[in-house]
């Protein structure tokens, strides 16, 4: 069950996916939700879909995360037509495909803009209005990528590093206003990201990683792996020494 104080959600990056999922999930606990992504017709869908002949519970908002300099200002337009914020999911990303001896700086540029500045430009407005309310929830996806610098996307990695240290810096900032900064670590989940690269171990349904990662939202104040077994699994691949893990194909 969702905690009766969400009232109103924002889901970055909800046209497919893990964020539709949140969506899907949080709205159908009647709490009102913003749904921000690009592809527009997906997230009007979405919205006619959730909302059926009578309710006005999913809104869609056409933003691109990579338009920094408006970030903020968009955020409080949704806001304001939202009616309020208590909960803030940062779930936009991208991995395209990086061959093994590809080194092209402007994909690399475009996946650490999406996945880590785009969360700094849309997060750092929400860390401010819930410090001053000392109230609310910013949850971010990471990824179990970010662990250990694999060699199939440096750039995917380092981008979800990064959002996990941006991360425990905000909670480390706010936890004292009352406000909670959750990291979500997913394994793969099935969704358009991983489609191309097919069954992986340990695959998990997108309805199954949204229900646990809300859980992990209404739980913790903290870094969660989605699900939990990627926290054993990560604890084992972290403790492979350098000279054994760039052998390994992983
Ligand atoms: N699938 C997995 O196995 C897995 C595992 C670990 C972590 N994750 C993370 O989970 C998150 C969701 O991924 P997913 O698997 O659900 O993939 P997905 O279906 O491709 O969803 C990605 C979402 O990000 C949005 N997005 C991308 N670029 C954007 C931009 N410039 N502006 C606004 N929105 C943007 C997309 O919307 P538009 O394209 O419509 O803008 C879409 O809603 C990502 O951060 C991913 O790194 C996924």
């Amino acid at each position: 069950m969702i905690q009766p104080d969400w009232k109103f959600a924002m889901v970055i990056g909800a046209s497919s996916g893990l964020g539709e999922q949140i969506a899907r999930k949080l709205a159908a606990t009647g709490c009102r939700v913003a749904l921000v992504a690009r592809r527009e017709d997906r997230i009007r869908r979405i919205a006619i879909d959730i909302n059926g002949p009578s309710l006005h519970l999913a809104i869609p908002f056409n933003f691109d995360v990579l338009d920094f300099e408006n970030a903020a200002t968009n955020f409080e337009h949704i806001i304001q037509d939202l009616g309020g914020l208590d909960i803030v999911f940062y779930v936009a990303g991208v991995m395209p495909m990086v061959g093994p001896t590809e080194y092209d700086i402007i994909k690399d540029k475009n996946i650490v803009d999406t996945n880590l500045i785009g969360a700094m430009a849309w997060l750092n407005p929400a860390a401010k209005r819930f410090e001053r309310a000392k109230a609310g929830t910013i949850v971010g996806v990471g990824s179990v990528a970010g662990d250990r610098g694999r060699r199939g996307n440096p750039a995917y990695g380092a981008s979800k590093a990064g959002l996990e240290c941006y991360l425990e810096s905000l909670r480390n900032r706010l936890a004292v206003q009352g406000v909670n900064v959750v990291t979500v670590k997913p394994g793969p989940v099935e969704t358009d990201m991983t489609a191309k690269r097919g069954k992986q171990p340990f695959m998990i349904s997108a309805q199954k990683a949204a229900s646990l990662i809300i859980d992990a939202a209404k739980r913790s104040n903290r870094t969660v792996y989605v699900p939990w077994r990627w926290w054993l699994i990560s604890r084992i691949i972290r403790m492979i020494p350098s000279f054994i893990f760039r052998r390994l194909n992983i």
